[in-house]
């Protein structure tokens, strides 16, 4: 089996957020299993999750060998709430890693990557929801322009709306390949010290973000992580780009509360009986996105419910 996703922060969450002494680990977006196989090897209880059914079957025939230690659940974080019920109040580290994996990009055959003659689906489940191609081909060209702008930041968005309508009243863009083409020549020119971005990287993403409604999910999977999770248990979330992260910080923010001055050099926050592990997001180490590029936007942030909870 060939495994294509490294798991970023890995070394930094084996040794500054797990604790020898938790014991039950939820990994809300298994992936390919990267993460879960470090928290399986170090002899771990996991239950995890992912709404992409294929690559959780991938994931469980990679992880066989640990039996009963894994228990898994297909379907999105955000409905999880009565999955996390069955052992409430037992679970001691929450992972949510955020966005898709490398499985997706080269072997899901779903038309996430640029070079790939696949279909412009990119949905992570089945059945009958909107489609990357439906989008493209028949969405209006402002409310075109208007998703690449809100989703991916796309400055060039209203010129690359009117490209995609020009070339669809030809012939509908079919392959993941084909919209790339089209919207190669909007790249950026490449920053200093940065290596060249394809013109259709942030169509892309922002396209991928509205198949899946990605951030229409993740509070609602922090709120059912920290409902049932122990006393001094750990939300950790890792992000790749500013919506995700904004949105992450925003929850944590409402869950810490406000903070109150205890002197001019100090605050602190009410006591919310939650507090941040870190003031700022963790990022990946120079080496690191060295060894793997994937890990260069990422941005962790980790939420910790205190124990006891503070006597304010
Ligand atoms: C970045 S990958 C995780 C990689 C994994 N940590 C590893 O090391 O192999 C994110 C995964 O989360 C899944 N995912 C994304 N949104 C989800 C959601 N709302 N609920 C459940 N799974 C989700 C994706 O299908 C993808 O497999």
């Amino acid at each position: 089996m060939q495994i294509h996703h490294i798991p970023v922060l890995l070394d930094f969450i084996g040794k500054e957020i797990l604790r020898p002494t938790d014991k039950f680990i939820v990994d809300l977006t298994l992936g390919e299993g990267g993460h879960t196989a470090f928290f399986l090897g170090a002899g771990k209880r996991v239950l995890a999750v992912d709404r992409d059914e294929r690559i959780l079957a991938k994931a469980r025939e990679r992880l066989a060998a640990h039996g009963a230690a894994l228990s898994t659940w297909c379907g999105n974080f955000a409905d999880a709430g009565a999955l996390f019920e069955r052992n409430s109040g037992e679970y001691d580290l929450v992972l949510m890693d955020l966005g898709i994996s490398m499985y997706h990009y080269r072997e899901s055959g779903r038309g996430f990557s640029f070079q790939a003659e696949e279909p412009l689906d990119m949905r992570l489940t089945g059945g009958d929801g909107l489609t990357a191609s439906q989008i493209v081909n028949s969405w209006p060209e402002h409310e075109i322009a208007d998703l690449f702008f809100r989703l991916g930041g796309e400055k060039k968005s209203r010129g690359m709306a009117r490209r995609i309508v020009s070339e669809r009243s030809r012939k509908p863009i079919e392959s993941a390949k084909a919209l790339a083409d089209l919207l190669k020549s909007f790249a950026p020119p490449p920053r200093h010290g940065e290596k060249h971005a394809h013109g259709a990287t942030r169509a892309f993403q922002a396209l991928r973000i509205a198949v899946n409604g990605e951030l229409d999910h993740i509070e609602a999977g922090i709120r059912n992580a920290a409902a049932h999770l122990k006393a001094g248990g750990r939300i950790a979330v890792i992000t790749y780009h500013s919506l995700e992260d904004r949105l992450v910080k925003e929850t944590f923010k409402s869950f810490t509360g406000a903070k109150v001055h205890v002197n001019r050099y100090r605050e602190r926050p009410v006591g919310s009986g939650w507090r941040l592990l870190f003031d700022k997001p963790v990022l990946a180490s120079p080496d690191e996105t060295r060894a793997n590029p994937a890990a260069r936007s990422a941005k962790l942030r980790v939420l910790v419910k205190e124990d006891p909870p503070p006597n304010v």
